[in-house]
């Protein structure tokens, strides 16, 4: 039947979403699939009831209409229509930091420290300076509910502490003042119940922002990112961290390993960039799956 292929949306990563699809979309129709271009969960609800499209290829990415945090999801399981990724539970959680993070660490899975920031706690607020003189600088202030490092603030001195809270507190959902990790940035991309060679990324700044991720063209990427034990050990936390959320499908977990090779789980990624210079095709590549053949098994876990 007819492919949904549904991108672009509301959220801060729409522009990266839209990237994403049309290269999702070209991919599958080369291997025939009857894929169509759909823009924002709106128009592929009013679609899908008029009985248009048999399953979803979702690659939308972010939160409120970004379709990665579970929202869609639901809808999509009240409508009986199979779509790509993780369920309901996978989707929400791994779209906030936060939560994710508890959880992995009630599984007693690595994460960098952290205090949480509620935006509407009933308890009250607590504050940017109190959270750093416990974690110790230098702390990452971050939105819980972005995706592409939007939002995203490296803090070495106190002096900063305020406005990075305040872009952070731009949007949606709480904030979260992390622990530093300094060290390497790896990603480990979950296809079905494969687990992908790691990539290892080495920006030419110091910081793998939105720019290195999409931007940049010296931004390097090394994969597998480890060797032998190393690479076996990220692979395995980067899976029992995808599953002790409740993710399934595809995926992509960020991981920051420091210099004594001790590795801490960042997030979960449910619908990971599909843009030219995004990790999972890189990592795809490198075991011989190319594209076309990335999206068709991205496509399969909807059949499951
Ligand atoms: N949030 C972006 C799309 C990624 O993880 O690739
Ligand atoms: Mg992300």
């Amino acid at each position: 039947g007819r492919v949904a292929v549904v991108m672009g949306g509301r959220s801060a990563e729409r522009e990266v979403s839209l990237n994403s699809g049309r290269n999702v979309l070209d991919a599958l129709r080369a291997r025939g699939v009857d894929a169509h271009a759909v823009d924002g969960i709106p128009a592929l609800l009013d679609a899908l009831r008029a009985g248009h499209y048999a399953r979803v290829f979702n690659i939308l990415h972010g939160q409120h209409g970004g379709g990665e945090d579970g929202v869609l999801q639901g809808a999509l399981e009240s409508l009986h229509v199979p779509y790509t990724g993780s369920g309901v539970l996978g989707s929400a959680l791994s779209m906030d930091k936060v939560r994710t993070k508890q959880v992995w660490i009630a599984e007693g899975l690595p994460t960098p420290r952290f205090v949480a920031l509620r935006k509407g706690a009933a308890a009250g607020k607590v504050d940017v300076h109190a959270a750093a003189a416990k974690l110790g600088l230098p702390v990452i202030v971050k939105p819980a509910c972005e995706g592409s490092s939007v939002g995203v603030t490296r803090v070495f001195r106190d002096a900063d502490l305020d406005a990075a809270a305040e872009l952070a507190a731009r949007y949606p959902g709480d904030l979260l003042v992390e622990q530093m990790i300094e060290g390497d940035e790896l990603t480990v991309a979950v296809l079905g119940r494969e687990v992908l060679p790691s990539i290892r990324i080495v920006p030419k700044g110091a910081f793998y922002d939105y720019h290195a991720k999409y931007v940049a063209e010296d931004t390097q990427y090394l994969c597998p990112g480890l060797e032998g034990a190393a690479e076996a050990e990220l692979r395995a936390l980067a899976l029992a961290a995808f599953d002790a959320v409740g993710c399934s499908g595809w995926g992509r977990v960020d991981v920051m390993r420091d210099r004594e090779g001790r590795n801490f789980l960042l997030e979960v990624n449910t619908a990971p960039g599909m843009t030219s210079h995004s990790l999972v095709p890189k990592a795809a590549g490198t075991v011989g799956i190319g594209f076309e053949e990335l999206c068709w098994r991205v496509l399969e876990t909807s059949f499951d």
